[in-house]
């Protein structure tokens, strides 16, 4: 496996493997302190390209929350290991200066995308997705680049993004991988205590009842069951929990409003915020 820090040289080796060895580039953006979730995407990536790429950055400009920046795990030595274990062939390790030798002042405009949920939320949080993404995807340049279901808005907001760009990378979603108990995969997840770790199974379970039963019960109470359902759990507080058209992000009303629905949640367990979603239509 080959490690990079530096742009420039990153660069020439990409050049090198593209234009010499006619090698496909696939790319799997982190920001480290991985897990199987991270490592089904590089399995992925692996099975369809010639060369996988994953890159490790904690980007400063899609946190909203200064303390959620600076208490975001970093456990690069594991990072290492699993990345070389997985068999990804390289990897990049920016430093801030390299992703961002200038403040990067580049708003992008979303529409109605990131006016919902995890935008709403979290303001400024996609604008620095776009932000980071984009400058990679310039760095690398790939085929195909490979993200989670379980940042269903991510996405979304990545795929509007290639279309405003005008780029021709492939964007490839990757079912979300879970803990025995249905728990998402999440970085945050280890900074749960022990208590906090065993009651957010109570999520997924409320997403599975959401899934159960769906069409049978009216949107609006549905919604409401569901966040009574985690709620009902001492150590969990819903943020917001909505059922949405996977196309537009807007909440429908009825089941009949689109053809594909998502129920999205976000959940605080103390100071740590998870989110997690499932498709019921
Ligand atoms: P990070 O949270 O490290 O996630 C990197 C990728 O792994 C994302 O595409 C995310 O959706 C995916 N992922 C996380 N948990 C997963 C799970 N349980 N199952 C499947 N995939 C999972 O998302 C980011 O980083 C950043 O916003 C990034 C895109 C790297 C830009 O900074």
């Amino acid at each position: 496996m080959e490690t990079y820090t530096k742009i420039a040289e990153l660069k020439s080796r990409l050049a090198e493997l593209k234009m010499k060895e006619g090698k496909t580039i696939g790319f799997v953006p982190t920001m480290g302190a991985l897990h199987q979730g991270h490592l089904s995407l590089l399995s992925l990536c692996k099975s369809t390209c010639d060369i996988t790429l994953a890159s490790i950055f904690v980007n400063p400009t899609q946190f909203n929350d200064k303390a959620d920046y600076q208490r975001y795990p970093r456990t690069p030595e594991n990072d290492g290991e699993m990345l070389k274990s997985a068999g990804c062939d390289i990897i990049f390790v920016p430093g801030e200066e390299e992703i961002y030798p200038e403040k990067d002042s580049r708003i992008f405009d979303f529409g109605k995308l990131d006016k919902v949920m995890e935008g709403k939320f979290r303001p400024g949080h996609f604008n620095g997705v776009a932000q980071v993404v984009s400058r990679l995807f310039d760095i690398v340049n790939p085929d195909k680049s490979f993200f989670g279901q379980k940042d269903f808005q991510q996405v979304c907001i990545i795929k509007n993004m290639v279309r405003q760009l005008n780029l021709s990378v492939e964007i490839v979603v990757a079912p979300t991988v879970r803990e025995p108990d249905g728990l998402a995969m999440s970085s945050r997840n280890m900074l749960l205590t022990k208590n906090q770790r065993i009651e957010a199974a109570k999520i997924s379970q409320a997403l599975l009842y959401a899934r159960e039963h769906a069409f049978k019960t009216p949107v609006n109470e549905l919604a409401g069951e569901v966040i009574r359902r985690i709620n009902s759990s001492p150590e969990l507080e819903v943020e917001y929990l909505e059922i949405v058209d996977a196309g537009d992000l807007q909440a429908v009303s009825g089941w009949d409003d689109a053809g594909e629905i998502f129920a999205c949640v976000a959940v605080h367990a103390g100071k740590i915020r998870l989110i997690d979603n499932v498709q019921l239509k």
